[in-house]
């Protein structure tokens, strides 16, 4: 009997972006993601399911093995306290960096500064690195706007063209890491549905080199 391949994925870019690679290997939804409010989805394929969720829940779903195997942005990755995870493919998509941002013109000069991020554990050993004191104070989006409402001095966040920190009067600062999407498995499955995930993997890699 052959045991379902799930599959776990973020709705928005990295779906959108995932769903070419995944054709490649011959892998192809049957309800419309961009319209289907299932958050299972089925495929051509019957024993590969696509789940569909919040982008910095995939890492626990494969973690955990509810998924198998999942696609995740690096920056989520970073954040991702476990060790249950394999990250065996860059698959080169979503890209941007990851940056310290303050308003155009502010220097960073004080001695403890206020930084505002969803990338808490990131922000947190980017200043840590630098000896630069910084209180980090934690929020779930919209990063941009905390500068310019005095909630803090800078942020910590991602740029890919910069129009979002231009829009808003701030500059790239300080850059942190290069960020794109990763396939991640998970380490048990990798023992257990070893042919199977490999032969997935390595139509992954074909895929991205195509
Ligand atoms: P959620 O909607 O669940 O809060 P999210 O807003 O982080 O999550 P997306 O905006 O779809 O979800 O981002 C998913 C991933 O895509 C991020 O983790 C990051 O790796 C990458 N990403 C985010 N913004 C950009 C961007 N502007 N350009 C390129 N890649 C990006
Ligand atoms: C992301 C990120 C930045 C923006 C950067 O937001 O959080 O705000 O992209 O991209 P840019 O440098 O090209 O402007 P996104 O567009 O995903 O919206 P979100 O706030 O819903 O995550």
């Amino acid at each position: 009997m052959t045991q379902t391949l799930t599959i776990a994925l973020s709705k928005g870019r990295i779906l959108k972006d995932t769903l070419p690679l995944l054709e490649y290997a011959g892998i192809v939804p049957i309800d419309d993601p961009d319209t289907s409010r299932k958050l299972i989805l089925d495929t051509n394929q019957n024993d590969v399911k696509l789940l569909v969720i919040r982008a910095a829940d995939v890492p626990t779903y494969v973690e955990y093995g509810a998924a198998q195997v999942g696609v995740a942005g690096k920056d989520v990755l970073m954040e991702h306290e476990g060790t249950g995870l394999y990250e065996p493919v860059d698959l080169k998509i979503a890209t941007c960096r990851i940056m310290v941002a303050a308003q155009e013109g502010k220097s960073l000069s004080a001695q403890r500064i206020k930084v505002a991020t969803k990338y808490v554990k990131t922000a947190r050993s980017h200043f840590a690195t630098k000896g630069q004191q910084a209180e980090i104070i934690k929020l779930y989006g919209s990063m941009e706007l905390a500068p310019i409402a005095g909630l803090a001095d800078c942020i910590v966040d991602l740029v890919d063209t910069g129009s979002t920190l231009k829009a808003n009067g701030l500059a790239p600062v300080e850059h942190i890491a290069d960020i794109s999407s990763r396939l991640v498995v998970n380490k048990a499955s990798m023992k257990l549905q070893s042919a199977r995930i490999k032969e997935f993997i390595r139509q992954i890699e074909n895929a991205v080199a195509a």
